[in-house]
C-alpha cells in the first residue's frame, strides 16, 4: 500500500502527528499537578483535536483514564445525550482497565438506554430510558458521580476532554452552572476545548457561568524550523525531495499553520507524481497552491459568503490590496472611515475573518482565504 505523506482534513496521529513537544510538556505538567481544570483554545484547523489525542495517549501511559468526548457530534444535540456519551466513554475505558473477568462481563452486557457499571462490589446504573430522561439534574449527578467512583475503584485519574466545548453553551445558563458546580466538586479533571472565536471573551466576561473558571491556555502555530523537518522527513522515503526555494515558499504561506502545511506538502507530492518528477521546485509549488486554494477549510467559504453588501465591500478590498489603514480601506470601498471602522469590527466580532494587528490595524486572519478572494476577482494572486 503506497502510504500518503501527508494528511490533511480530520485531526491526525501516529505518523501524521508533528512536534507539539513544548505543548505536550507545559500541559502534561499542568495535568498532573496543576490544580485547575484547563480550557484550550486556538483557531480552527490549528491542531487542538489532534494534540487532546496525543495527550489522551501519554495520559493512558501514564496510568490516567482519559476521555474525549466531542461535544460537536452531540446527535441529537441535547443535554441527555451528553451524559449519555460521557458514560458510554467511561465504560470503555473501565472495560480496558479492568483485570477481573467478571466486570468485564458485566459492562459489556449494558443495554443501550441503561448505562451504568458493576465493578466489584459497586453497582451503578443510569437509567437513560423513558423514565428518568427529563430528570437532568438527577443524570448529571449520577453521571458525576459515576466518574468519581470509577476514579476511586480504578485508583486512577479521570480526566475529561471536552471538545469544542462552546456548543454546550446553547443548553442554557442553568445548565452550565450546574456544571460548572459539578466539574468544580468532581475528582476528575477537565480539559476543555474551543475553536469559537468569542471563546476567550465569554469567559471573561463577569456574567458567563465559566466566568475565570478555567486555566487558559492557547494552541499557536508550530515553529519553521519544526515544519520543514516534518516536510522533508515525510517525503524522504519516497524518493521525491524539495528545492529548498520551494520550502520557504511553503513555511511563508503557512504560516505555522498545521493544515496548510499539510496541505501544500499533500498537493506538492500529488503534483510531482503526476508531472514524474522526484524534485518539487517552486513551479511544482505554485501549482501546488491554486489546488491548495481550492480546499480551504468550509467553514471560511461559509462565512465569507454570509457577507453580504458593505460588509462584503469591505472584506474584499481587505482582500484585494494591501491596505492597513481604516481610512484607505473606507475610501476603496467608497465608505465613510467610521461605518468602515463599524463594518471591520463587526466582521471581527461575528466571523472572525479579520483581526487587529499590534499596531491595532486590521488584517484578514486567514491567508488562504485572502488569495480565495483574489482569486475570485481574477486578481493576481500575490505568491512571495
Ligand atoms: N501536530 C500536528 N501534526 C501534523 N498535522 C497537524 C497537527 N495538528 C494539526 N494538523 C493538521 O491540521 C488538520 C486539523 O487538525 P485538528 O486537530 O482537527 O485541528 P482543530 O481541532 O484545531 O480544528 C489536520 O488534519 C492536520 O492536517
Ligand atoms: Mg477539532
Amino acid at each position: 500500500m503506497v502510504n500518503l505523506p501527508y494528511q490533511y482534513g480530520r485531526e491526525v496521529s501516529g505518523e501524521y502527528f508533528f512536534n507539539r513537544k513544548k505543548d505536550l510538556e507545559t500541559l502534561s505538567r499542568l495535568l498532573l499537578y496543576g490544580k485547575n481544570d484547563l480550557a484550550l483554545y486556538g483557531i480552527r484547523r490549528i491542531g487542538k483535536t489532534s494534540l487532546m489525542l496525543r495527550l489522551k495517549e501519554s495520559l493512558e501511559k501514564k496510568g490516567c483514564l482519559p476521555i474525549i468526548i466531542k461535544c460537536e457530534k452531540l446527535l441529537p444535540l441535547d443535554e441527555v445525550t451528553f451524559f449519555k456519551n460521557l458514560v458510554d466513554e467511561l465504560k470503555v475505558q473501565l472495560v480496558k482497565v479492568s483485570k477481573k473477568e467478571k466486570t468485564k462481563e458485566v459492562a459489556k452486557l449494558f443495554l443501550p438506554e441503561k448505562i451504568g457499571v458493576s465493578v466489584e462490589d459497586i453497582h451503578f446504573w443510569i437509567e437513560f430510558g423513558k423514565g428518568e430522561i427529563k430528570n437532568l439534574k438527577k443524570i448529571m449527578e449520577k453521571t458525576f458521580d459515576l466518574t468519581n467512583k470509577i476514579g476511586a475503584v480504578t485508583k486512577r485519574k479521570v480526566i475529561i476532554f471536552l471538545d469544542e466545548f462552546q456548543e454546550l453553551f446553547p443548553f442554557g445558563d442553568a445548565f452550565l452552572w450546574a456544571l460548572r458546580a459539578h466539574i468544580n466538586e468532581s475528582k476528575a479533571l477537565f480539559i476543555v476545548c474551543s475553536s469559537h472565536h468569542r471563546f476567550i471573551a465569554n469567559l471573561t466576561q463577569e456574567k458567563h457561568p465559566f466566568f475565570n473558571f478555567f486555566q487558559t491556555y492557547e494552541i499557536k502555530g508550530v515553529s519553521d524550523d519544526d515544519a520543514e523537518l516534518f516536510l522533508k522527513s515525510r517525503i524522504e522515503k519516497l524518493g521525491v525531495r524539495y528545492e529548498q526555494q520551494a520550502i520557504q515558499k511553503i513555511l511563508y504561506l503557512s504560516n505555522g499553520h498545521p493544515y496548510y502545511i499539510q496541505l501544500l506538502g499533500f498537493w506538492c507530492y500529488e503534483l510531482a507524481l503526476s508531472l514524474n518528477k522526484r524534485v518539487i521546485d517552486e513551479k511544482v509549488l505554485s501549482l501546488a497552491y491554486s489546488e491548495s486554494l481550492q480546499a480551504i477549510p468550509a467553514h471560511l467559504i461559509s462565512s465569507f459568503e454570509k457577507l453580504k453588501g458593505k460588509t462584503r465591500s469591505v472584506f474584499v478590498v481587505l482582500c484585494l490590496y494591501d491596505l492597513s489603514s481604516v481610512s484607505g480601506i473606507a475610501k476603496h470601498a467608497g465608505l465613510d472611515p467610521k461605518a468602515a471602522y463599524q463594518l471591520l469590527q463587526q466582521i471581527e466580532s461575528s466571523y472572525g475573518l479579520v483581526k487587529r494587528n499590534a499596531e491595532n490595524k486590521f488584517e484578514v486572519t486567514d491567508l488562504f482565504l485572502k488569495a480565495y478572494v483574489q482569486k475570485l476577482f481574477d486578481h493576481p494572486v500575490m505568491v512571495p
